[in-house]
């Protein structure tokens, strides 16, 4: 019996405001993705996921909500989210979006209607840090004359899920995008719900009480129950930002009642170096319970795309990265633009529209789907193009076609799919991994020539697109900066 298709596929991560505009106003929208449909079908992506598309006013791009049942107008309306999600599933394509529960805008009515559902003190009550703006993370309502918390922006308060008629309010919210055919939800802050109830001081840097406390996990269970009982059933991929793997891993509960996927952020932030990749590899793979399938990514709209950050801009390192993150065991969600190996766009700071400092505008700016960019006057700039759909399309050697290939490979083999994961010796500046009976994937991050034993077969796939065939009779050799899929 086959798997569900959030573990076989790969995910596809879109920043609508910058992925594709129909309407030709410089931010890109529901229809553009739409549009693009085609694109991300022959690509061969299984699900696609959008940053959030709720009215906003926008201090944080989306991520402090005003409405959570309706579409900001620069993005369409709740009529194209359903021509979006009929189209793409005409295309056996899933359709995701953000659920940001940790907080909401200050301009969401709640704010002013029910204070009661926001996290107050009568005085600064403890050490808590804002992640954005710097300094206490509680501000004065001066009309109430009381603190709110906001973790985040000023513009962005705290939900208080103690309060049993928050939770009432997302479960309404939850049903009402899966009764309209979503597929489920990154989920924005996962770890962050809930907060001490007695609102402790936090300790050092760690944030053990303004956000990962161990009561979180029973909001995952209520709504692991309420996506399961759809048909198919719904998928809860939670933005889990917890570098300490066995916390991250209890994310998933028993492994199958709560959160589907985890975000694996540990190795977001490890060098793309061997030891430092295997390392946390292993030891995800050693946390999570038999049930629980992991969840890779190099890039995203906060971290950055890997091509810059893992890679320094080199395309054959970004190709060994991205046969890593779809090689593994677990589902790889690629940020729009990985396929390209783009690097960060360029913004100069009178362009900078982001709260967070510093800006993480270079990693949001539009895909380049031509030389000439495919935009026009676009919200945020769009200089280099030198990657771009069109010319990559063109070009059976590019790494569009690498990507595309790679994804392809995985579909037809139930090893990549979903065969265990085993460690293979390997040298310094190399990993090795066997999927199922009969899969080595080997890369070699380094800049010397590597050389792999008792690997047997043929080469399937290689970020050398020449050296797809060869066959390997017990040792595969690697140049700098080369990974290949061997078969048996
Ligand atoms: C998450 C989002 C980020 C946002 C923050 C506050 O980390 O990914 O973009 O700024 O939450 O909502």
């Amino acid at each position: 019996m086959g798997q569900p298709w959030w573990r076989e596929g790969v995910l596809y991560q879109i920043y609508p405001r910058s992925f594709a505009d129909a309407n030709g106003d410089g931010v890109g929208d529901l229809a553009g993705i739409t549009a693009k449909l085609d694109y991300l079908q022959w690509l061969g992506v299984a699900g696609i996921w959008l940053n959030p598309i709720n009215p906003s006013p926008n201090v944080d791009w989306g991520y402090d909500v005003a409405d959570y049942t309706d579409v900001h107008p620069d993005l369409g309306s709740l009529a194209d989210v359903d021509r979006l999600v009929a189209e793409a599933s005409r295309r056996g394509i899933r359709v995701l979006i953000d659920l940001v529960p940790n907080h909401t805008s200050n301009q969401h009515p709640w704010f002013r209607e029910r204070p009661d559902f926001y996290v107050w003190a009568d005085a600064v009550p403890n050490n808590w840090q804002a992640i954005f703006g710097g300094g206490s993370a509680w501000a004065l309502d001066e009309e109430r004359g009381r603190y709110y918390l906001h973790n985040f922006a000023k513009e962005q308060p705290d939900l208080d899920w103690w309060h049993p008629e928050v939770r009432g309010e997302f479960e309404r919210i939850l049903r009402f995008w899966f009764d309209r055919g979503i597929a489920g939800f990154r989920i924005d802050v996962a770890h962050g719900l809930i907060k001490d109830r007695e609102l402790r001081d936090d300790v050092g840097s760690e944030r053990v009480h303004s956000m990962n406390r161990p009561e979180t996990h029973e909001v995952y269970r209520g709504w692991r129950r309420l996506a399961d009982a759809y048909e198919p059933p719904r998928v809860l991929l939670g933005e889990v930002y917890v570098l300490d793997i066995p916390a991250w891993a209890g994310y998933y509960g028993s492994g199958s009642d709560e959160l589907n996927l985890a975000f694996n952020f540990a190795l977001v932030h490890a060098d793309l170096d061997a030891e430092q990749m295997r390392a946390v590899v292993s030891a995800t793979e050693a946390a999570l319970p038999p049930d629980a399938w992991p969840c890779w990514i190099g890039s995203n709209h906060d971290v950055g795309r890997l091509t810059t950050r893992w890679c320094r801009g080199n395309e054959a390192l970004a190709r060994c990265a991205l046969l890593m993150l779809l090689t593994l065991r677990g589902t790889a969600s690629l940020y729009y633009g990985d396929e390209l190996a783009l690097p960060d766009g360029h913004v100069s700071p009178e362009h900078v529209r982001d709260v967070a400092v510093p800006s993480r505008d270079p990693c949001r700016t539009p895909l380049p789907w031509t030389g000439e960019g495919g935009w026009e006057n676009p919200w945020l700039p769009l200089e280099d193009t030198s990657r771009n759909v069109e010319d990559q399309r063109a070009d059976p050697g590019s790494t569009l076609h690498f990507t595309r290939d790679v994804i392809a490979l995985r579909k037809e083999s139930v090893d990549l799919r979903s065969g265990p994961y085993a460690e293979l010796p390997a040298p310094p500046s190399t990993l090795a991994w066997r999927r199922g009976n009969g899969t080595v994937v080997a890369v070699n991050f380094g800049s010397g020539t590597a050389e792999i034993e008792s690997v047997e077969g043929a080469i399937a796939l290689a970020t050398d697109r020449e050296r797809q065939g060869e066959s390997v009779g017990g040792r595969l050799r690697l140049g700098p900066a080369e990974g290949a899929v061997v078969q048996r």
